[in-house]
């Protein structure tokens, strides 16, 4: 098989041996002589695969009991209208951290549910940094943040500071388990699965059940968490084979030792490829400021056009894919999420060496 190295954003690599895994078990799952994909959602196996996902994740990330975890589909993107549409009332401002893309469309679907208000922005330095300080408006309904923006490369270094009452809800689609978090410091926090937790085709949501009291009676059902937190997230069919596949990831993360040892290895991943940018005599840019830049999304610019499209060129002949830059901001962005090995890290580091080097 073809040798490559997957540095893409999303869907991004996952570990080889739960890829192994699931083709040793796909069509004959714990002997029952069917896939994981044609078992009934209702159905006993079924039900213990989503407990252990649940049951995994609780003990990786050490969320307390007062929390439910739910599996939810419609990505991220969805959740952007969900948080407004349960937790946005009357009277109240929803407010949001500006730090990206992400954040802006997060906010764009918070505006049509009601008042918002921008309690801080990094827009006008191209997003370049986390804003140091916030402003909320009167009476929060929540604040919201992306804790890690995946197209500019930046990441929340710690949980902003809240009065008691105000919720913090966060998107963590591109960093979630991949460092210890205080959870207990959010009222909700949601992720794509498609980064660090698995394949595509599930968003979970991680909530405070005191916050499900606020959800109103009146929202479509399949947008009300309530609906979600009531049915153990099988109200309908929940995307059975993606939360095997989650499953599969959170046993590989204890099996690496747990959190704590991922972080461990995600921080020597990015110093090797930020000490290659910060060594290069501005060969290499990382338009993120050292304060704020992302241990998961590494972004960086070469001098001129013409080379980016030539280091981009030979690093796909070398078997480096998804290295290009998110079309919105153009350059090259190396998503370094769990699964991605240190070893590639080490290969792409000696690469970007290695070209800039030739071009002297
Ligand atoms: C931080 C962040 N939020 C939201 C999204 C959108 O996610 P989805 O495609 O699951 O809706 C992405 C996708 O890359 C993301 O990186």
């Amino acid at each position: 098989m073809k040798q490559v190295f997957n540095f893409n954003a999303g869907p991004a690599a996952l570990p080889k041996e739960v890829l192994q895994k699931a083709q040793a078990e796909l069509l004959n799952y714990q002997d029952s002589g069917l896939s994981v994909m044609e078992l009934s959602h209702r159905s006993k196996q079924y039900e213990s695969i989503q407990n252990h996902a649940t049951e995994r994740l609780r003990t990786l990330m050490n969320i307390p009991d007062d929390y439910d975890i739910l599996y939810m589909q419609g990505g991220a993107s969805l959740q952007f209208s969900a948080v407004p549409m349960n937790f946005l009332k009357e009277g109240k401002t929803a407010n949001y951290c500006l730090t990206g893309s992400w954040s802006e469309k997060a906010l764009k679907e918070a505006k049509k549910v009601g008042s918002t208000h921008i309690a801080s922005s990094s827009k006008e330095a191209n997003y370049s940094h986390i804003p140091e300080s916030l402003e909320l408006s009167d009476n929060p309904a929540y604040l919201h943040i992306t804790s890690n923006n995946t197209i500019f490369g930046t990441q929340w270094r710690t949980t902003p500071d809240l009065p008691a009452k105000v919720p913090l809800i966060a998107d963590m689609s591109s960093d979630i388990l991949s460092r210890s978090i205080p959870v207990d410091d959010y009222s909700l926090i949601y992720a794509g699965a498609q980064k660090n937790l698995g394949p595509s085709g599930v968003t979970v949501v991680i909530v405070k059940k005191e916050l499900l009291e606020r959800c109103p009676d009146n929202l479509p059902t399949m947008l009300n968490y309530q609906t979600y937190a009531k049915n153990s997230s099988l109200y309908n069919t929940p995307p059975t084979f993606s939360i095997y596949m989650l499953s599969l990831v959170l046993d590989w993360v204890a099996d690496q030792g747990g959190v704590e040892q991922i972080e461990a290895i995600n921080t020597e991943k990015a110093n090797l490829l930020y000490h290659v940018i910060d060594s290069s005599d501005n060969f290499y840019k990382g338009p993120a400021r050292n304060d704020s830049r992302s241990n998961m999304n590494v972004t960086f610019t070469l001098p001129s056009e013409m080379l980016t499209k030539k280091f981009l060129q030979q690093a796909s002949e070398s078997g480096f894919v998804g290295l290009s830059g998110h079309r919105l901001i153009g350059g090259c962005r190396a998503s370094i999420y769990n699964a991605v090995p240190l070893a590639h890290c080490e290969k792409l580091a000696q690469f970007m060496k290695d070209f800039h080097t030739n071009f002297m």
